[in-house]
């Protein structure tokens, strides 16, 4: 049963490195959710006309993060994703998208029939993590294809990398186009002094932050912010209209008002939290094996919440069993060559604590294990990082044909689903896309590591393609 597992789960030592920003920290406890799960009964307004109540708790927001509107979300980053690309384009408009985005915006391209122009972050190879979008690649797409409306960057990324926003949207508005930011890491960068600024202060059109996963607030409950006058506020609302549920939880909206709340009055908590971050960032740092990574070349920002910790002499899984097995840490994430651990505002300092030590330990254990160490990196070293190509678009593949194969033999044919890892949600594959002799190799090695790849079928021995005789190539 759920509820006992939960029950099993909550009430043993696990500290939670992973969302949501609450931490199961009862300072920021509500009563029991029964008492106040209501439906829109008269005097509560309705979410998607708001009047009164809901209204002005959207307004105080608004004035909290200085946008000209904001709107709550009861469906996740997800639905304000869906709803802003909707309502910023047209059917069939080009849009220009980093391809490490996530699955909610290649959805958003899918339904919007739209015509997507990648934009590659550069990469630390070492580590397979998306690094900054340049934008003087979002320069030349654009100089390329001056009829893109609407440009799609995820800043903060998973591993908190910001991009130059200030730079990218300088270069939309100069094109005519909008710009939306994917910020659903980054709901409480406007809140800490030393972290990157947010988008909202660099000229993005829209921006959409999961408060959910960085503050403290409840699973599910995100912001769609409107912070310029390009944006057409009717359509927004039309589109949330659409892919919000009709019967939004009053727990979820009452649990963000809670949370603006908090953002309110919270300065000395987050004064007090970011010198227990920095302290824990500066101890990770001086670490040797798994140690907290850093981007290599000067000056890109990174969010200090996210500890990327790399592996050290196992995989990434490896590491990340340990967290949970020996120190009853439960990290955000494992990928091949390190762990995310997220923290917040919402983090204890005995938590905080909790995970140096456990590093302090495991580097002890490490430093007796050199040979092994060595010999496991080199083993991994011919790993490389793949964007495939495109051989369909993506809203081209509805319809079409499609046959399940074994995994093994389906190179050279184009993707009928999604291939990811989750966490994070990015697609290693898009539907129309071509499955590489690499990518085939990337995957397989992602699997020796111990991560799961969603989007296969029959345990991850077959993948459903597309049948190509049907198709209408790019
Ligand atoms: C970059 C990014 N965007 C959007 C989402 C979707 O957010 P949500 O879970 O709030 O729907 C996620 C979720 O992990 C994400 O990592």
């Amino acid at each position: 049963m759920i509820y006992e597992r939960l029950l099993e789960h909550v009430q043993s030592d696990f500290y939670p490195m992973h969302m949501p920003g609450h931490k199961r920290n009862k300072e920021f406890c509500m009563v029991n959710p029964y008492e106040i799960d209501i439906t829109e009964i008269d005097g509560f307004d309705n979410l998607h006309e708001a009047e009164e109540l809901l209204r002005d708790a959207m307004k105080r927001a608004a004035a909290i993060y200085q946008t000209k509107e904001t709107f709550f979300l009861v469906n996740g980053s997800t639905c304000g994703l869906l709803a802003g690309i909707s309502a910023l384009t047209k059917k069939g408009d080009k849009v220009l998208v980093a391809r490490n985005s996530h699955k909610a915006v290649y959805n958003a391209i899918f339904l919007n029939e739209l015509h997507p122009i990648y934009l590659y972050p550069e990469m630390d190879e070492e580590y397979g993590i998306a690094l900054q979008i340049d934008p003087k690649q979002v320069r030349e797409r654009m100089e390329e294809n001056t009829d893109i409306k609407l440009i799609v960057i995820t800043s903060p990324t998973y591993e908190g990398i910001v991009s130059d926003i200030q730079a990218i949207s300088e270069i939309a508005h100069e094109y005519g186009a909008c710009l939306l930011v994917d910020e659903a890491h980054g709901a409480h960068l406007p809140f800490m002094k030393n972290a990157p600024k947010s988008a909202l202060s660099m000229g993005a059109d829209v921006v959409i932050q999961s408060v959910h996963k960085t503050l403290p607030a409840f699973t599910q409950t995100a912001l769609l912010h409107i912070n310029s006058d390009r944006v057409n506020k009717e359509e927004i609302r039309r589109y949330l209209g659409i892919y919000q549920t009709s019967s939004p939880s009053y727990v979820l909206m009452a649990g963000i008002d809670q949370c603006m709340q908090f953002l309110e009055n919270g300065s000395s908590r987050f004064l007090c939290y970011e010198k227990e971050l920095e302290l824990l960032n500066q101890e990770l740092l001086k670490e040797d094996k798994i140690r907290l990574w850093q981007p290599m070349g000067s000056g890109i920002p990174k969010d200090p919440t996210k500890l990327v910790l790399t592996k050290g002499s196992g995989s990434g899984r490896a590491l990340y069993d340990e967290f949970r097995l020996c120190y009853h840490i439960q990290p955000e994430m494992a990928s091949k060559d390190y762990v995310l651990l997220m923290s917040t505002v919402g983090d204890t300092k005995e938590g905080l604590k909790r995970v140096q030590q456990a590093v302090r330990m495991m580097n002890q254990k490490e430093a007796g294990n050199t040979k092994e160490g060595k010999r496991k990196v080199q083993e991994q070293s011919t790993f490389q990082f793949v964007f495939p190509k495109r051989r369909y678009e993506h809203c081209k593949t509805r319809g079409m044909d499609t046959m399940t194969i074994p995994f093994e033999k389906s190179e050279g044919m184009a993707a009928a689903t999604y291939v990811y890892l989750y966490p994070p949600g990015i697609p290693l594959l898009v539907p129309g896309e071509v499955i590489s002799e690499e990518l085939l190799a990337q995957i397989d090695i992602y699997r020796q590591s111990g991560l799961e790849v969603k989007g296969l079928k029959e345990e991850g021995s077959k993948i459903t393609v597309l049948r190509e005789e049907s198709a209408e190539i790019l």
